[in-house]
């Protein structure tokens, strides 16, 4: 999860502050995403165009796509372990920095806490 900068409890208004990350979206370094670009417009992808190819991608970010997943992994396990359940779990909502090992978890606006396992395992 990116760093909280600030919160704000108003009455009726909860107010969260959060660090900007400067990452893609897995969503563009994953197979099937030149599908999901067509249909979006190229802000929401920050700057990779439709005629991208993954792997390419995937190598400017110095990272196999295996070793993709098994970040992803690795970060759903580290949240879920302290029982948070992110609530909108897609590629979209995870980010990759050029050039470093680790995946940001975004977007947790549907966040919940819970101890069941059966939340856990909607949340995957
Ligand atoms: N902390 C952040 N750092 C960098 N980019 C972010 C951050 N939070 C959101 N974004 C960008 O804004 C997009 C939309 O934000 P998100 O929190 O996923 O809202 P939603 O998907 O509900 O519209 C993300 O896909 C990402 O590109
Ligand atoms: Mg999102």
């Amino acid at each position: 999860m990116p760093g909280i900068r600030m919160v704000d409890v108003a009455e009726d208004v909860f107010v969260l502050g959060l660090e900007w990350v400067n990452r893609k979206s897995v969503q563009v370094l994953l197979p099937g995403v030149s599908e999901v670009m067509e249909a979006q417009d190229s802000d929401a992808t920050d700057g990779v165009g439709p005629d991208c190819c993954e792997d390419a991608v995937l190598a400017e970010f110095s990272v196999e796509q295996d070793d993709l997943l098994s970040m992803i992994g690795v970060e759903i396990a580290k949240m879920h372990i302290t029982d948070i359940i992110h609530g909108d779990l897609t590629t979209s909502n995870m980010m990759l920095c050029r050039g470093e090992k680790d995946l940001v978890l975004i977007d947790f606006g549907l966040a919940y806490y819970s101890l069941l396992v059966e939340d856990k395992v909607v949340d995957l």
